[in-house]
């Protein structure tokens, strides 16, 4: 019988990636291409988005043939992205008007301030679970429009369309200019700052308040749902789901029950709780989020921990600082030493997200000394990601009755035992990690996959989910608590500094 597959496409912060599954949920085949970071300004970051979509029009063939896979051999597609990321196009020409905003852009700290003078903060995260702060699409989205005064009118007219990572995408894949579908789903929608997470609708006094225009809004759909066939570069593929990739992960994890989390290190990490069909609210600095919706069911939600800057800060380390040549050797480097000889790195490159809220905040390095070597700045970097998810994890404790007692973790950086033992030390719990380490893919293949009928139900998937390294914490109590109370000073510094 002929072998049939399940893609994902993963349209991520620095790549984009096409991936085939089977039905063990392995990995069949994989094409891979980066795209380019534009930093024009301090503080600006953005992506040429068709230079993104015509590296994804290259690697869905390019997948397909190394798996000797014919199309229809392909039962479902499901696609996941980079969330927030804002982009403007002509939908006659189908050509971006600007530079497509990225996630960790923080050029709308200004503008923040003056957005929403009618709703406080307090209404906005009532209504979005979200804090007003430079991370989200909706006050990108207003930056652009305010950038060209030509723009607006355009908008209101609905000659331009408004998208994240997966609608433009979508659009492009079911025929673009010729009748592309115009849709997002309810993760990446509840990620604008401008959906109202009860109604899952946009809300139209948060559209007014940010000067929005209906008319170029994409319809919002659930995550599970046949949703449309591909046209180009593959056509005749259904694609069955659509889905932000931090609540792909959680998916992809098998975290299907309430109080299940996991935690994804990728450009940030993100660790993300499953609360069910209930909103949960967060007193201490998260973010209320859809986890996912199956299509004619309740929508489920998340609380979730973001934070902007974990692999991030290893790749400034060889790109712009030269300390190392690849990811890895920042792991060689810190075990060069034995601790971070009193060096603390925090890399408030977006200002600081959870718990901190600060757009202002800018990246410090404290406690340098003649002692300090290359060997204990790479350590600090590496304790840098843990020491921003411990706080993040203690935040979420506070908020949930049952404390998290361990901790699924994936992505790139869980390569890094180093960092695994530091995260299980801070964060003060088990980690674990799974055999399949790509689960922002999986997950979007597993939603694509149970809305097709490929997998029967969520039970098999979660008799998948194979353990492939454990940690459990190690350092001494008193020593923890050192580390935890120099952190916090030194994030204070971060923050008094940008202040
Ligand atoms: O919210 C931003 C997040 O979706 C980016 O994920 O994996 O591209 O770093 P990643």
């Amino acid at each position: 019988m002929t072998e049939r597959y399940v893609a994902a496409l993963d349209q991520g912060t620095t790549s984009s990636r096409c991936l085939l599954f089977d039905g063990q949920g392995r990995l069949v085949s994989l094409a891979q291409r980066q795209h380019h970071q534009h930093f024009p300004r301090s503080g600006w970051v953005e992506h040429d988005a068709l230079e993104i979509w015509e590296i994804v029009r290259r690697l869905v063939p390019e997948a397909l043939s190394n798996a000797g896979a014919a199309p229809e051999q392909v039962v479902a597609l499901g696609v996941t992205n980079q969330r927030e990321t804002t982009v403007v196009w002509d939908r006659d020409t189908g050509r971006p008007v600007a530079p497509a905003i990225v996630w960790q852009d923080t050029r709308t700290a200004e503008l923040l301030q003056s957005l929403c003078e009618n709703l406080d903060a307090a209404t906005v995260y009532e209504r979005t679970g979200l804090p007003a702060a430079t991370y989200f699409s909706g006050p990108k989205l207003r930056w652009i429009l305010d950038s060209d005064p030509s723009l607006r009118d355009r908008a209101e007219r609905g000659d331009l369309l408004f998208g994240t990572m997966d609608t433009w995408l979508v659009w492009n894949l079911t025929g673009g200019v010729d009748g592309g579908l115009h849709v997002t789903d309810v993760t990446n929608a509840s990620r604008t700052m401008l959906m109202d997470l009860r109604t899952l609708s946009w809300d139209p006094e948060l559209l007014a308040c940010m000067g929005v225009p209906a008319a170029m809004l994409p319809e919002i759909r659930p995550s599970m749902a046949e949703l449309a066939t591909t046209r180009d570069p593959v056509p005749g593929i259904p694609i069955t789901a659509v889905i932000g990739d931090q609540q792909a992960s959680l998916f992809g994890q098998t975290a299907f029950e309430p109080g299940e989390a996991k935690c994804t290190f990728g450009t940030g990490s993100f660790l993300l709780l499953n609360t069910g069909t209930e909103i949960a609210r967060s007193r201490h600095g998260l973010v209320t989020t859809v986890a996912h919706q199956v299509a004619g069911e309740p929508a489920v939600y998340a609380l979730e921990g973001s934070v902007a800057v974990a692999g991030a800060l290893v790749e400034w380390c060889r790109e712009s600082l030269d300390l190392i040549r690849s990811p890895a050797e920042i792991e060689t480097l810190a075990m060069t030493v034995d601790d971070n000889g009193g060096c603390y790195v925090v890399p408030a490159f977006s200002g600081l997200y959870a718990p901190r809220w600060e757009s202002r905040a800018q990246g410090i390095v404290a406690g340098l000394t003649g002692y300090v070597t290359k060997g204990h700045l790479a350590r600090a970097v590496l304790e840098a990601s843990a020491l921003q998810i411990s706080e993040v994890a203690r935040a979420m404790n506070r908020d949930v009755d049952v404390p998290l007692s361990s901790l699924a973790v994936d992505g790139g950086m869980t390569a890094n035992n180093l960092l695994m033992q530091a995260v299980a030390d801070y964060v003060d719990v088990p980690v674990v990690r799974p055999m399949m380490a790509e689960t922002v893919a999986l997950g979007a293949a597993y939603a694509a996959g149970l809305v097709a009928g490929y997998w029967p139900d969520r039970q098999v998937l979660k008799r998948q989910w194979h353990k492939a390294g454990e940690w459990h914490p190690e350092l001494d109590p008193a020593v923890r608590r050192q580390h935890l109370e120099r952190w916090d000073r030194a994030v204070e510094l971060a923050i008094a500094w940008g202040a």
